[in-house]
């Protein structure tokens, strides 16, 4: 059975198509991930279509990619911890192994009942970020699924939510800014607490009475090239690979900077007194 990955230089234009109207059977959660940690606490359910990850006290868990990508546009359906999720974070992310990673970040930042989640977004490149945006969301991301996609090709990384651009990411080297392009990445996702620091910076506590707190997955589709012994798998010409915004997307990202942003690290000037980062004048 095939994956969702489109290996195009294998795989006929009829089975990508085929692929893409059916989803759900390519999902398969037993063939894309591992469950990584948590002593059971993760788990791959409903042959392969379902994945939650839960915490309690004694554990958080986590999953991550078999395959490693290269560029690509992944999708992946969340459905955050319900209710009091105060103190807990649940970290979707790509990242590339080393001291000089490169790293493109959802992560979620419960909070008590009724209260917004907090969606922080970061780019790292050669180990450093610092880059963060951060955003409410116009919809409770616990009642349902919801759509967290990452688009990376080598002009642009854009985060997007149910297909709306949040954030974009310019390839802008040629101002100096290192852009993530060299390495390959994997997916990871995690469950942990941090009621140290996520919940109105640490004030609200984790609730131990509500645990096990469980996030759930579904319907991962990527379109992508993945790399196996050091060779990306992909040579062929996919539209991804020049993808940007068009008109009504970039009017999207601009709706959603100016009423959903609750955090942008380009305007923080008390963290940045000598002048902001190159990147955020462009
Ligand atoms: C939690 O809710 C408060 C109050 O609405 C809000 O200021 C904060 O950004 C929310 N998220 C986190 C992670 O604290
Ligand atoms: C890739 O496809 C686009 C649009 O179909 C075309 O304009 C472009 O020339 C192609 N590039 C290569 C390298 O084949």
């Amino acid at each position: 059975m095939p994956s969702c990955s489109y290996r195009s230089s294998s795989f006929t234009l009829a089975v990508v198509f085929i692929c893409s109207l059916l989803v759900a059977s390519c999902a398969n959660f037993d063939q894309e991930f591992d469950v990584t940690w948590g002593n059971g606490r993760g788990t791959i359910l409903n042959n392969g279509q379902l994945l939650s990850l839960s915490l309690d006290k004694a554990s958080g868990s986590g999953f991550q990619s078999k395959k490693e990508y290269m560029f690509g546009k992944v999708h992946m359906q969340l459905k955050l911890v319900p209710g009091n999720s105060a103190g807990i974070v649940t970290a979707y992310y790509m990242k590339s192994p080393g001291s000089n990673w490169d790293e493109i970040d959802f992560e979620f930042l419960g909070n008590l009942s009724g209260d917004p989640y907090t969606v922080h977004t970061n780019v790292f490149s050669q180990g450093k970020g610092d880059r963060e945006q951060q955003f409410h969301l116009w919809f409770d991301p616990t009642a349902d699924f919801h759509t967290y996609s990452i688009l990376w090709n080598n002009q642009r990384i854009i985060f997007l939510v149910d297909g709306t651009p949040i954030r974009e990411f310019k390839n802008l080297e040629s101002i100096g800014v290192p852009f993530p392009k060299q390495q390959p990445m994997r997916i990871y996702s995690s469950i942990w607490n941090a009621d140290d620091w996520a919940t109105r910076g640490g004030l609200v506590k984790t609730d131990w009475s509500g645990a096990p707190f469980t996030a759930s997955y579904r319907n991962f589709k990527a379109e992508a090239c993945t790399v196996s012994a050091g060779k990306p798998s992909c040579t062929s010409n996919n539209s991804w690979q020049r993808q940007q915004l068009g008109a009504t997307s970039q009017k999207r990202l601009l709706w959603v900077q100016k009423n959903h942003m609750i955090y942008n690290y380009c305007t923080d000037t008390k963290r940045f007194p000598q002048g902001f980062p190159p990147e955020c004048s462009h």
